[in-house]
């Protein structure tokens, strides 16, 4: 009898055990979100500066020994993003992450970061860029696989293409067509 009282009472344990843990997540309608999904087209230009007194992206990892393609070094980078490709033009936003050496017998890189835009509307609001970029290539596509605040949801892709480049310094300014779906 007593043994069959425990049985019970470990099932009603269990049971409750189960209840409180389906507390911390439910599914939701997503006829919630009361925005229609839009495209959005955002050009911006991308500065690297390597070269400087105040350079915006930084080594700090080198590339390991003999590679002639990078292969191993990280750059971490806070690089203005403008709206048009002199660099002193309207700063609409910074390029925030790092891009590393991910190639072996060519230049490839993995870049992530994310833009973080200052203008208008878009002020606060991020996209999350994460993608192979063969930077002799001339476009190089890369998913933008996220977003905050205007760009909750975001997915997309962008074309990266090089305006201009200095191969004594290393400097770059980078063309980036961004197509986000968004809300
Ligand atoms: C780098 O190259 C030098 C000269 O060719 C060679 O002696 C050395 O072993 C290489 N190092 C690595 C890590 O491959
Ligand atoms: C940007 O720099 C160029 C060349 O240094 C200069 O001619 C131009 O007036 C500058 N533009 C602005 C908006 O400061
Ligand atoms: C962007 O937002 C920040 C924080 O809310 C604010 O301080 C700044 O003035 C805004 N900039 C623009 C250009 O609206």
């Amino acid at each position: 009898m007593s043994k069959l009282i425990l049985i019970l009472a470990a099932q009603i344990l269990l049971l409750a055990a189960v209840a409180s843990a389906g507390n911390f997540a439910r599914t939701m309608n997503p006829k919630r979100i009361q925005k229609k999904e839009k495209l959005t087209h955002l050009r911006v230009y991308w500065h690297d500066i390597l070269s400087g007194r105040n350079p915006s992206s930084i080594m700090i990892h080198p590339a390991v020994a003999n590679s002639s393609t990078s292969f191993g070094s990280i750059r971490m980078m806070d690089n203005a993003l403008t709206s048009d490709v002199p660099i002193n033009s309207t700063v609409v936003g910074q390029a925030q992450g790092f891009y590393a050496g991910a190639a072996q017998r060519e230049l490839g890189f993995l870049m992530a970061m994310n833009f973080a835009f200052k203008a208008g509307k878009y002020n606060g609001s991020t996209i999350t860029i994460l993608g192979r970029n063969t930077v002799f290539s001339k476009v190089r596509e890369m998913p933008v696989v996220g977003g905050s605040g205007v760009f909750r949801f975001a997915r997309g892709y962008v074309e990266a293409r090089t305006m201009w480049f200095d191969q004594k310094s290393g400097d770059a300014t980078v063309e980036y067509n961004c197509y986000v779906m968004h809300y």
